[in-house]
């Protein structure tokens, strides 16, 4: 019988999670305790610094409901979503990269033709988005969906802020047999993520602000192909290499171009001056020997 000591105590927990019968939870186990032990004997934490770790996680749950994650945002603060991104898009490969979902997502979003808006009260400065959904061989891609939200440009969902109508800058659009889609928005600000609890404290504590840079968001699907989870960045945001969750990507940042052209505004639908950005996404084909991001497709309701 081997007794739990300061020198064994990796191991003998270890081996008491021996008899787990599923091969994927012992490693998940093994390697928990072996990683937590490891911050133990580093850090060697009083009691009193134990206890404000608890209360931390233990806050952090009491936070949750089912308008607030808590500890999403405590991973994703942490950069623990964007290294879970960047594995799964090495193991899955190809297309546009992807990047987190965030918190705000609402699924049952209007379906709406192309070239509508996405604002329900003209709110902001006029913007067009428009491009092409392709394959990796560059073909186009039919009847592709694309599912887009944003903040307003004070920086609020609608979920979060009760002066907006619900759904408003959210919208679901399906590509024409040319794989294009375009829509109209107003251009998205910066905004803080939500920083009155726990996470924020964090923040607060280490030195950081709460600011992610200007984006939109999208998740582009199609049958047979991969979806994608996506945002597409302003360049020239202050906040572009300080993002607080750590989301931003090289090739996700976009050129907002100013536009002054009255006769296009009017085809288009919006006024002068307004913002243009193009973007083609391309989707990889998915893969049949491997289920895609299951738990993320599980909860946005993919096959
Ligand atoms: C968002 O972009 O909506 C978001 C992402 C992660 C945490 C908070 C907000
Ligand atoms: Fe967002």
């Amino acid at each position: 019988m081997e007794l739990f000591s300061e020198d064994n105590s990796t191991q003998v927990v270890q081996q008491r999670n021996a008899a787990c019968k599923d091969p994927r939870t012992r490693r998940i186990l093994d390697v928990i305790t072996a990683h937590l032990h490891a911050i133990v004997r580093e850090l060697e934490p009083t009691r009193a610094e134990w206890e404000q770790a608890i209360a931390f996680l233990t806050r952090t749950g009491q936070m949750c409901s089912d308008k607030r994650q808590e500890f999403i945002l405590l991973s994703d603060t942490l950069g623990v979503s964007m290294l879970v991104d960047a594995i799964s898009h090495r193991r899955e490969g190809g297309g546009t990269e992807s990047t987190v979902l965030g918190p705000f997502y609402v699924p049952g979003a209007q379906r709406m033709p192309l070239g509508a808006s996405i604002s329900k009260d003209g709110e902001g400065e006029p913007m067009l988005v428009a491009g092409r959904v392709l394959d990796r061989a560059g073909r186009p891609i039919a009847d592709a969906t694309l599912d887009v939200w944003q903040a307003a440009p004070n920086g609020f969902y609608d979920t979060q802020d009760p002066q907006q109508t619900a759904f408003n800058l959210r919208g679901v659009f399906a590509t024409g047999a040319d794989g294009r889609y375009r829509f109209t928005t107003v251009r998205p600000s910066s905004y803080p993520i939500p920083d009155d609890g726990p996470v924020g404290e964090m923040l607060k504590g280490a030195g950081r602000h709460p600011y992610r840079p200007a984006h939109i968001h999208f998740i582009v699907t199609a049958p047979g192909f991969r979806p994608i989870v996506t945002h597409l960045f302003m360049a020239g945001d202050r906040y572009l290499d300080s993002d607080a969750v750590f989301g931003v990507k090289e090739s996700l940042v976009v050129t907002p171009s100013r536009i002054d052209d009255a006769e296009r505004a009017r085809a288009v639908g919006v006024t002068t001056p307004f913002w243009e950005i193009a973007f083609d996404f391309v989707l990889a084909v998915r893969a049949t020997e491997r289920p895609c991001r299951a738990p993320v497709a599980s909860r946005l309701g993919f096959p």
